[in-house]
């Protein structure tokens, strides 16, 4: 999609050529000026709308009026953006979402977007390029022509600052990329992806953006006593791979880095403890966080920050098969710790526990990972956050801010010493689950704490109830959200 802008103030609206002029109306105000020219040049159409038809203006809410040629604009849509008191920079890319999707239906090809008067034009510019990219995203890969939605190819938006304008379109592109990107590898079906395949996309990703890269294939995790993250792939003709991605300026090689994290399960069966198929059906998703790391990454590579941060991906694929862990194994992390595996469907755990010991190997600044770790997270937080697990509010807060900027919420889980029992092994130092229905995603963050190195900030983000969804949200349709690339992107602003 093409991104232009146009001055507001040097257009006159009545005579704007587009297939389609979205308009922004604040609940509960008088028209804006903008307003004000379409309605008078309509006629009163959108006084009408207000006043008859029901159009209330909240947030999201869309109507479409047919200019019939009273105004250049062969379609005006209204979007309603709420109250003023309630407007933020993620409920604009929520309306902007949902109004190109409107604008798709109604099959325009080129939108022409006024800008409310709110925050600033950079802002607002970054959010809707952002709500018109996710919006409008469909995994098309195995659609048929015909059942490909309409493309919309052009957005243009007016406002008083075209530079400003020019540059949030330019973050929103960077962002929603970020986000596409992830969405696009979760949607990518099991039979098509694997680790070698997460490997080649980073090899990729580095070459394009100049980023160092280094991949172990599995004889080299068994030389590196990785013993946990290689027990969880034992059971699959696809081998498991480490992947290192880094980013560091001339001169900061000595520098602390910020060291992201990603649990990249490319299928999770449950291996032995087969999953039941009700809940294994989604289970390509299992690589979110690492999904996340690449494109986070990506987007480091692109906009090439001053500061040292390094991506760190376990990936493997949990199959049944006769090479494969049994229930009871014990293995021994690279830490020197030992695991009694009593569940093999507890493999995130695993494969973390070693990449974290390598991530603190790295004298990190500090350590952020996801993994879409836990059922229980959705039992706790439904869909409506990520759970955040942290030795550090420093950390915590700015991750915290990062997710109601964004709208891609987190919320603090405690991690008390009581539970620290839940996860001591009897004859190893840990075992791999916790007490049965009892505080399934605590203790899991529990166990992975036992790998974080002493006095390392770290922050676990639990996003299985959220990487992927069978419902459209405001943002994604069924499938993929892309959830983490947004946060850890605003967040690693702020840290
Ligand atoms: N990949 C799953 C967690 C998951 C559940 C992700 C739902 C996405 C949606 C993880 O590997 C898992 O199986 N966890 C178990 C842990 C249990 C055996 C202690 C779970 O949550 O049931
Ligand atoms: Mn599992
Ligand atoms: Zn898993």
């Amino acid at each position: 999609m093409q991104f232009n802008t146009q001055s507001l103030s040097q257009t006159s609206l009545t005579s704007l050529e587009t297939s389609c002029l979205l308009l922004p109306i604040w609940q509960d105000e008088a028209l804006s000026a903008s307003a004000v020219s379409v309605n008078d040049a309509l006629d009163g159409m959108i006084d009408a709308a207000i006043n008859e038809d029901g159009f209330d203006a909240k947030l999201g809410a869309t109507k479409v009026l047919f200019t019939a040629s009273a105004i250049k604009a062969q379609r005006v849509i209204l979007l309603g953006i709420g109250k003023r008191d309630k407007f933020s920079e993620s409920n604009f890319t929520l309306a902007v979402a949902k109004v190109a999707r409107a604008a798709r239906q109604i099959k325009r090809d080129a939108l022409a977007l006024i800008l409310p008067d709110a925050i600033s034009v950079s802002a607002l510019s970054n959010a809707a390029t952002q709500g018109a990219l996710m919006g409008l995203h469909v995994y098309t890969d195995f659609l048929s022509e015909d059942a490909k939605p309409f493309a919309v190819n052009q957005i243009t938006i007016l406002s008083d600052n075209e530079n400003e304008a020019k540059a949030g379109i330019a973050e929103g592109q960077l962002i929603a990329a970020a986000n596409l990107r992830v969405r696009h590898l979760v949607d990518t079906p099991s039979n098509l992806k694997s680790p070698q395949t997460l490997a080649a996309d980073a090899e990729k990703i580095a070459k394009e953006h100049h980023l160092i890269c280094e991949i172990w294939d599995e004889k080299r995790l068994q030389e590196e006593r990785m013993g946990a993250f290689y027990g969880v792939g034992m059971g699959s003709a696809n081998p498991p791979r480490l992947i290192r991605l880094e980013h560091c300026p001339a001169g900061l090689e000595n520098d602390k880095p910020l060291v992201l994290v990603g649990k990249g399960v490319t299928y999770d069966t449950g291996g032995y403890s087969l999953k039941p198929s009700t809940s294994m059906d989604t289970m390509k998703d299992d690589m979110g966080g690492a999904a996340v790391v690449l494109a986070v990454m990506e987007a480091v590579g692109k906009a090439k920050p001053n500061r040292r941060i390094i991506g760190l991906i376990g990936s493997v694929e949990n199959m049944v098969s006769d090479r494969a862990q049994r229930p009871g194994d014990i293995v021994c992390a690279r830490n020197g710790k030992t695991i009694e595996v009593l569940n093999t469907d507890a493999e995130g755990r695993l494969v973390l526990a070693d990449v974290l010991s390598l991530a603190s190997e790295l004298n990190p600044a500090a350590i952020i990972d996801l993994a879409t770790l836990t059922g229980a997270i959705g039992i706790a937080l439904g869909d409506e956050a990520a759970g955040l697990f942290s030795n550090d509010d420093a950390l915590s807060k700015v991750l915290f801010e990062a997710g109601m900027q964004t709208g891609e919420k987190v919320w603090r889980f405690p991690m008390w010493e009581e539970y620290e029992s839940h996860m001591k092994g009897k004859n190893t130092d840990l075992k791999n689950i916790g007490k049965e229905r009892r505080a399934g995603s605590i203790s899991a963050a529990i166990f992975l704490q036992n790998f974080v190195g002493k006095d390392i900030p770290w922050a676990h983000l639990d996003i299985a109830a959220v990487a992927y969804l069978r419902e459209d949200t405001g943002l994604s349709q069924y499938g993929a959200t892309g959830f983490g690339a947004r946060l850890v992107w605003e967040a690693i602003q702020n840290y």
